[in-house]
C-alpha cells in the first residue's frame, strides 16, 4: 500500500471549508498532521473553535488546530459574516467543544512541520483554503523551510469568471491581497520553490459545483446524522446564493481544493505566471499572464475546467462510506446528466 501523503490544511472556517475539512478528515490517503486557521470568513479564533467542532464530528479529537494570524498583512480586516453567518458556520447551533483547545503559533506549526520534512525526505503538502495570511508570514520568517514542501494548493483568485466580492476580485486574495501577492511571488523567486507551481483552484472551477437542494436531499437519505449538520449550516448559505446570485443551491469552493489534491484528473487548467492585484478598483484581482506578455517563468497552475459530476461522487463516497459506482448514477440523475 502507498504511504499517506502528509497535509496540513490552512482554512478559516466557513461553511465550505467545514464541508472541505469533512472530505479530508474522509480521505484515508491523507495524513492530516495539523489544521492552521486564519482570519477570514470569521476571525482565526472563532474558525478555530469551528475546526474543533467539525474533528469533534468527524471524531478526530487528536487533530492539532493551531491559531494563527489575526489580521491581512497590511489591509483592514474585512470577515465574511453575510455569506457565512455571524458563527461562521451558518449559525448551525452546536456547543463549542471543551475537551481539545486550540493551540497558539500555526505560522511556527508549518515551519517546523516543513523543516522537519526537508530533513527526513517526507514531504508536506499545503491546502489552503482562505486567505494566505499564515504562508505569507511563513515566506517572511522562515522562507528556507519551503526545501520540504510537496505540493501546495489555494482555493482562491479567478481567471475569466467574474469576482464573488467585487467585479473582479474572489474573496480570499481580496481579504489580504498582499498575502497573496508575497505567496505568488514567493513561487516565481524564492530558491526553494524554483520550478515549482501553485495550483490555483479558482472560481472558474469552484462556481461550477452546487451543492443544490436535491443533492443534500439525497445526502440527508444516505447519512440523516450527517446529512442534518450539512442542511443546518447550508440553509443559511443557499439563502445567500440566493439573493446574490439568484442560484437555487450553494457553491461550495473549498471541497474541490481538496478533491484537486486528492485527484488531479478532476480539474484541468495550464500553467502561467500570476500575480495579485494589491491597490485600487481591481483590489485583490489574481492576474494570470495567460498569453505570456511579461515572459516570466510559469508560477502557477490555473485551473480553468472541471467535471461536477466527478467530483459529487468523490465528495458523497467519501463522507458516506460508500462506493462511487453505487451513488453515481443517481448523482447523474440528480444533476440533470443522466437517467436511473
Ligand atoms: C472562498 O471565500 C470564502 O468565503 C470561502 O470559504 C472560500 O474559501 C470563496 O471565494
Ligand atoms: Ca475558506
Amino acid at each position: 500500500m502507498n504511504a499517506k501523503r502528509k497535509v496540513i490544511i490552512d482554512c478559516d472556517p466557513g461553511i465550505d471549508d467545514a464541508l472541505a475539512l469533512m472530505l479530508a478528515l474522509s480521505s484515508p490517503e491523507l495524513e492530516i498532521l495539523g489544521i492552521t486557521v486564519v482570519s477570514g470568513n470569521v476571525p482565526a479564533a472563532m474558525g478555530a473553535e469551528n475546526a474543533l467542532k467539525v474533528l469533534d464530528w468527524m471524531h478526530r479529537p487528536d487533530i492539532p488546530v493551531y491559531l494563527g494570524e489575526e489580521r491581512p498583512l497590511i489591509r483592514p480586516y474585512v470577515d465574511a459574516a453575510d455569506t457565512h453567518g455571524e458563527n461562521g458556520l451558518g449559525n448551525l447551533v452546536c456547543p463549542q467543544v471543551t475537551k481539545v483547545r486550540p493551540r497558539r503559533g500555526a505560522v511556527e506549526f508549518l515551519a517546523e512541520a516543513l523543516t522537519e520534512a526537508s530533513e527526513t525526505g517526507s514531504p508536506v503538502s499545503v491546502i489552503a483554503l482562505g486567505p494566505l495570511t499564515n504562508l505569507a508570514r511563513l515566506i517572511q520568517r522562515h522562507p528556507e523551510c519551503f526545501a520540504g514542501l510537496d505540493e501546495f494548493v489555494s482555493m482562491g483568485g479567478n481567471y475569466r469568471s467574474h469576482g464573488n466580492c467585487s467585479p473582479v476580485a474572489e474573496y480570499n486574495y481580496w481579504c489580504d491581497p498582499h498575502a497573496a501577492r508575497t505567496v505568488f511571488e514567493a513561487f516565481a523567486s524564492l530558491p526553494s520553490l524554483q520550478g515549482r507551481l501553485l495550483h490555483m483552484v479558482g472560481l472558474d472551477v469552484t462556481r461550477q459545483i452546487v451543492l443544490t437542494p436535491n443533492l443534500r436531499d439525497y445526502f440527508c437519505r444516505l447519512d440523516p446524522e450527517l446529512g442534518a449538520l450539512i442542511r443546518s449550516m447550508t440553509d443559511f448559505y443557499m439563502d445567500f446564493h440566493w439573493q446574490q446570485e439568484g442560484l437555487i443551491g450553494c457553491v461550495i469552493n473549498d471541497p474541490l481544493a481538496v478533491a484537486y489534491f486528492l485527484r488531479r484528473d478532476l480539474c484541468h487548467g495550464f500553467s502561467a505566471y500570476t500575480t495579485v492585484e494589491t491597490e485600487g478598483i481591481c483590489l485583490g484581482q489574481s492576474v494570470v499572464d495567460a498569453c505570456g506578455f511579461w515572459k516570466k517563468a510559469p508560477n502557477s497552475r490555473v485551473l480553468t475546467e472541471t467535471d461536477p459530476l466527478g467530483f459529487m461522487e468523490l465528495f458523497f463516497s467519501r463522507l458516506l462510506k460508500k462506493s462511487p459506482e453505487e451513488l453515481g448514477p443517481m448523482l447523474a440523475s440528480l444533476m440533470g446528466g443522466g437517467s436511473l
